[in-house]
């Protein structure tokens, strides 16, 4: 397997992360190209023997195996753009997108594919696939040589069917990307009282932290504290009435995302039918601030 001459269309986050760990498993990686030339070039020479390809044609001309690493978007532009060969294998790397957008490969007889390392790669990206889970998708014998690779690297593997990639990866986004999004939200509350905002992450992160911890190790329902886990009604109302003051659109959130909380409560058992039809009525109502009342 590892005679295979692997290379990259996209030099950016994701493609460094695979190519690096890839060579380091043995792996022979020919040639990658990027948009400008300067990713491809300060990529291949991380990779010993590797080409800066000066453009895609040149990554499928050298590879037998191509991932195809640019954003999402531009995955059936390059697919439709290279002159594929028979026998060569493509896969794109997408969370979301079915496996035939590269049906232009397909055409020219190259079998194709999916891989997608449900992982985050911002920071020190190489120290970030012991354990992940690879989703992937292709036919015989592509499909076998995938979930090796993938094993290789030190994942797990889930098949995934192409009408199922949307909601995978919409539930990806809410585990990560909106998990940033919380973050920054917490922190511009903070903010709004006067915490300076790294001062505000650096004292999320431990919680954070131990919410994921307890994840790990109690499960999801077990995990959830605070108010709607307590049956804290007047928490929640105080929470709303500061919130609302600060930003209308913030309560909303904060209404939905309590509202899908009742039923982790009612699940870890400390949240009675009682108390958590008080505090989805709470959830619900507008606050009614003093200068509304007077109307
Ligand atoms: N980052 C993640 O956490 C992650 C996780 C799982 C899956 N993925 C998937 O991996 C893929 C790449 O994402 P990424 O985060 O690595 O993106 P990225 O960091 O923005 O890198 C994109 C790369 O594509 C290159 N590119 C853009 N248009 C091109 C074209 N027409 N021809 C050749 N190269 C082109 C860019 O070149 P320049 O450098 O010259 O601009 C850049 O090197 C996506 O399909 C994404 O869904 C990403």
């Amino acid at each position: 397997m590892n005679k295979i001459r692997l290379g990259f269309i996209g030099a950016g986050a994701l493609a460094t992360t695979l190519s690096v760990a890839f060579k380091q498993n043995g792996f022979n990686i020919t040639a990658v190209s990027s948009r400008g030339f300067e990713s491809a070039k300060t990529l291949a020479e991380r990779l010993d023997d590797c080409r800066a390809a000066a453009n895609n044609q040149e990554v499928a001309d050298y590879a037998d195996l191509v991932f195809i690493a640019t954003p999402d978007d531009v995955i059936p532009v390059v697919a439709s753009q290279v002159s594929w060969r028979k026998g060569q294998m493509v896969v794109h790397c997408s969370g979301a997108d079915p496996v035939d957008i590269l049906n232009p490969a397909k055409k020219a007889g190259s079998q194709i594919g999916v891989f997608h390392p449900l992982q985050t790669f911002a920071a020190k990206p190489e120290e970030n696939l012991k354990g992940i889970t690879f989703a992937v998708e292709a036919e015989e014998p592509l499909l076998t040589q995938l979930k090796e690779m993938a094993r290789i690297l030190g994942g797990n593997v889930i098949e995934l069917k192409s009408k199922d990639r949307a909601i995978y990866h919409a539930a990806a986004v809410f585990a990560c990307n909106y998990l940033v999004t919380l973050t920054d939200i917490a922190a511009d509350l903070w903010e709004s009282i006067d915490v300076p905002r790294d001062k505000a992450v650096m004292a999320l992160l431990p919680l954070m932290r131990g919410t994921i911890n307890n994840i790990e190790s109690i499960g999801v329902a077990n995990s959830l504290t605070g108010p709607i886990a307590r049956g804290d009604s007047g928490t929640v109302k105080k929470h709303l009435t500061a919130l609302d003051k600060i930003d209308p659109d913030i309560t909303g959130l904060y209404r939905e995302l309590g509202l899908n909380t009742i039923p982790i409560a009612i699940k870890k058992g400390k949240l009675n039918k009682s108390q958590a039809e008080d505090i989805e009525r709470i959830l619900k109502q507008p606050i009614l601030q003093p200068e509304c009342k007077k109307q």
